[in-house]
């Protein structure tokens, strides 16, 4: 395992849409490994491969409860309900919030590394936490999505 440099704002890498994945080999393994690696490292609740210049549908999400890092590969969201607003911020963006509004409750269908299939339901923090990392595999910004900016404070990436 390594960590990774996790590319800023203003980085063209972030605005590209990202591939699918399509061969789950030792690669795919270390690429989550890292991304793992480096997010909690990081101190984040998410981290998307293309963070770290890799243009792969590859993203992990942690938010330290007893799932533990969850890793998702070619996720989608198949269901989402209600909605939340709240500060976020993202690891690509030191010490930039912004208010965002995010749908309460998902299901996401992702793959696991090994290319199996699987569906995974998050609320509150986790869903903002699906959403915000599936949004940077087609190079959309918590930024595109603010209601107002805050000025720094605390809350997770
Ligand atoms: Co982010």
């Amino acid at each position: 395992m390594a960590m990774r440099e996790i590319l800023k704002f203003g980085d063209d890498v972030l605005r590209k849409k990202c591939r699918p994945v399509t061969k789950f080999d030792d690669r795919l393994g270390e690429l989550l490994d890292d991304l793992t690696e480096t997010l909690l490292a990081s101190d984040g609740v998410g981290l998307a491969a293309p963070q770290v210049g890799i243009l792969r549908r590859v993203c992990v999400v942690n938010i330290r409860d007893k799932r533990g890092t969850i890793e998702l590969i070619n996720p989608e969201i198949v269901e989402e309900s209600g909605n939340q607003v709240g500060n976020e911020g993202c690891l690509s963006a030191p010490n930039q919030w912004c208010e965002v509004e995010r749908p309460f409750r998902v299901t996401v269908k992702a793959l696991d590394r090994h290319g199996n299939e699987f569906t995974i339901k998050g609320s509150e923090l986790c869903a903002r936490a699906f959403c915000h990392e599936i949004d940077h595999l087609d190079g959309v910004l918590f930024t595109d999505r603010v209601k107002k900016t805050l000025p720094q404070q605390g809350g997770k990436p």
